[in-house]
């Protein structure tokens, strides 16, 4: 059993295999028939999710897991239970994975060395995202296969995007150059790329990322409005026409059309935005296989407790 924190632990192979693994659960038919196993697997999402969410639940029940679905709003965390018993009182009703959506940057660590059940984390605060960081590079795959010497722009609210920093890290470390770009108040220097303007990185980019602005991360109200966002820093039908033949166009979801992204742009044929979707529920597969099937890399709150 292992946790799936952040990609940082993975070598490359690892990360390769998953990718693999994801592949070969798409070549299967769709809902092709798994025997139904006794495992119990819960998704707690203390934040709203519409692609996360479901792509686990789907991968949970493809994989034949029985899913438990956790509500924040009717659970004892209301009554001022923590993260860390909430787990431990499924742990000791038999789950073993949780996938943990939660506003704290990190909230994994007050649970990665005292339970006894895997973690997956489906995004934490300002954080990290590793599955999404994965399905957006076995997109980026299928489309090019090679990582190395591929541009790959990131443009938006940089600063509060944990699909930004695991994306950056995620390329980086396969050899893509990152170009980082929007505007200055959200800038990032806790990422790896080079920083250049908009149009620039349009120009530049096979692939382009565009973020949503996080507006329930921010400490302040945006000061320009919607339309001069857009304009200024959105991918606009006048700055796609700028981008490279055969470059493409991502984004994480959810999607603000016209914002971030020009409405007919997200479902013309540059974009992946829908690939990127159906990619989520084969990684999730995976990486649920991958957390479970793992040995040795957690030490369970049995081990942990006779230590003490
Ligand atoms: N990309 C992503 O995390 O989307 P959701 O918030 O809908 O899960």
């Amino acid at each position: 059993m292992a946790h799936l924190l952040t990609l940082n632990d993975l070598s490359l192979n690892e990360i390769d295999a998953i990718l693999d693994r994801a592949e070969a659960f798409q070549k299967k038919e769709d809902g092709a028939a798994i025997q139904p196993r006794s495992t119990m697997v819960a998704n707690l999402f203390f934040e709203p999710s519409t692609r996360t969410r479901f792509s686990f639940e789907t991968a949970e029940k493809r994989l034949g897991f029985q899913v438990l679905n956790f509500s924040s709003q009717t659970s004892s965390t209301q009554k001022g239970e923590t993260l860390y018993d909430t787990v431990r009182t499924l742990e000791a009703i038999g789950v073993k994975a949780a996938v943990i959506r939660h506003k704290q940057d990190g909230y994994y660590r007050e649970l990665m060395d005292r339970v006894g059940v895997s973690i997956l984390n489906a995004g934490d605060g300002s954080g990290d995202h590793p599955t999404q960081a994965l399905l957006d590079l076995l997109t980026i795959r299928q489309e090019f296969i090679l990582f190395q010497g591929l541009t790959i722009a990131i443009i938006g609210d940089l600063r509060h995007s944990r699909v930004a920093r695991s994306d950056a890290k995620l390329f980086s470390r396969f050899g893509c150059r990152v170009i980082l770009s929007g505007p200055p108040e959200w800038k990032n220097d806790g990422l790896q790329g080079e920083y250049a303007p908009v149009d620039e990185a349009v120009r530049a980019a096979d692939v382009i990322i565009m973020l949503r602005i996080q507006h329930e991360r921010h400490a302040h109200s945006m000061m320009m409005t919607k339309e001069e966002y857009h304009s200024r820093y959105g991918l606009t039908d006048e700055r796609a026409k700028q981008m490279k033949p055969g470059s493409i166009i991502m984004h994480p979801g959810p999607i603000n059309r016209g914002v971030e992204l020009a409405d007919d742009l997200v479902e013309s044929g540059r974009s992946r935005y829908f690939k990127q979707i159906k990619n989520g529920v084969a990684i999730r597969m995976a990486c649920l296989e991958w957390a479970l099937e793992t040995k040795g890399r957690t030490e369970t709150h049995e081990r942990v407790a006779q230590k003490l």
